[in-house]
């Protein structure tokens, strides 16, 4: 993390108060370039009750202290050599995408009812927990079960470690949509203090997030789409800004809405803003009573490819 004093000289390189913008940021409880990377212009101007510009000027300012430069040009043979993965529960799964999900992106599971999608992320979370690593999850649908996580850490890794590996996932529960809009922003307080205390989170889970936009805004019908569109585009940015700058992968599952025209006789929901979001989209199909199929729907680089999995005692796992 980089302290906001950080900030300071570049801020005089620009002729802004520096003494009055760092008091400003810190009375905000803002002490981290990371946190101002996070709020946004908006709340920049709020903080600082200053013209647009000036706030770009700090945002700026903010970015370079960060290190976010124009980049040097880098031999294409050097790119990916220091990249991160979060092994994911599933080993054909890791094959096809490198190593695991790469830390910095956010990906997307949808499918059908009882296709999987929170059981994987219950075992996601326990999987990287298990590493001595921290998970948030948050859960809009009040699916969270502590027992099932119980259980999978059991049949995974023995009951001397249920303590310790659940210690380590962290749970929001938010029903409606401000809610989870609220925990979203307060997690650029949230994962600053976390790390200060030591504790590496490289996961956060939201099942699901499409759920209390749909739910909150489906009785208006048409006459306000447009500003659930913006509020989720809002939602997924903010993630995929944090995943960036934290270097963590945000995992959120979606749900489905009926399409005649699709092979499957369904397409994520979310539209757009949805899909342009995600880097990687996966699809989730029931196959047999415990037997699911993965399927890579839209990732860079990764072909169309289906995966065999099983939900057992131990999650998800390879069949
Ligand atoms: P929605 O949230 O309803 O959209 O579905 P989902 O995709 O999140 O489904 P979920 O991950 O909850 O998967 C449900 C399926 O997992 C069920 O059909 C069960 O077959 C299986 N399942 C759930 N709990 C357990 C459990 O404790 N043990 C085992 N072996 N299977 C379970
Ligand atoms: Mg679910």
């Amino acid at each position: 993390m980089v302290d906001i004093e950080t900030m300071r000289k570049y801020l005089l390189d620009e002729k802004l108060n520096a003494d009055k913008i760092l008091s400003n940021f810190r009375e905000y409880g803002i002490n981290e370039v990371e946190q101002v990377l996070l709020l946004g212009l908006d709340n920049i101007r709020l903080i600082n009750r200053c013209s647009k510009e000036t706030a770009e000027k700090i945002y700026t300012c903010a970015r370079v202290a960060y290190g976010f430069n124009f980049p040097e040009p880098t031999p294409s043979n050097l790119i990916n050599l220091e990249e991160e993965y979060v092994e994911t529960p599933l080993v054909k799964l890791n094959k096809v995408l490198g190593n695991g999900f790469r830390v910095g992106s956010i990906i997307e599971l949808f499918g059908s009812f009882a296709s999987g999608k929170t059981q994987f992320l219950f075992t996601q979370s326990v999987l990287e927990a298990s590493k001595g690593n921290y998970a948030i999850f948050i859960d809009t649908e009040k699916t969270f079960s502590v027992d099932r996580l119980k259980e999978i850490i059991i049949n995974r890794f023995g009951e001397e470690e249920v303590d310790k590996i659940l210690s380590r996932i962290l749970l929001s529960t938010t029903i409606s949509y401000s809610e989870l809009e609220y925990t979203i922003f307060l997690l650029v307080r949230t994962l600053p203090k976390l790390i200060k205390e030591g504790k590496r989170v490289r996961l956060i889970c939201i099942d699901s997030l499409i759920n209390p936009y749909r739910a909150e805004f489906g009785s208006y019908g048409l006459a306000k789409l447009a500003e659930r569109q913006q509020k989720l585009n809002w939602a997924l940015r903010q993630l995929l800004r944090i995943a960036i700058i934290y270097k963590l992968v945000v995992l959120f599952t979606n749900q489905v809405v009926a399409d005649p025209a699709s092979p499957v006789n369904f397409v994520p929901s979310g539209g757009n803003v949805v899909a342009h979001a995600s880097t990687i989209r996966i699809m989730l199909i029931k196959a047999g009573k415990n037997d699911r199929v993965l399927r890579i729907y839209d990732a860079p680089n990764i072909p169309q490819v289906e995966i065999d999995f099983k939900i057992t005692e131990k999650g998800v796992e390879d069949k």
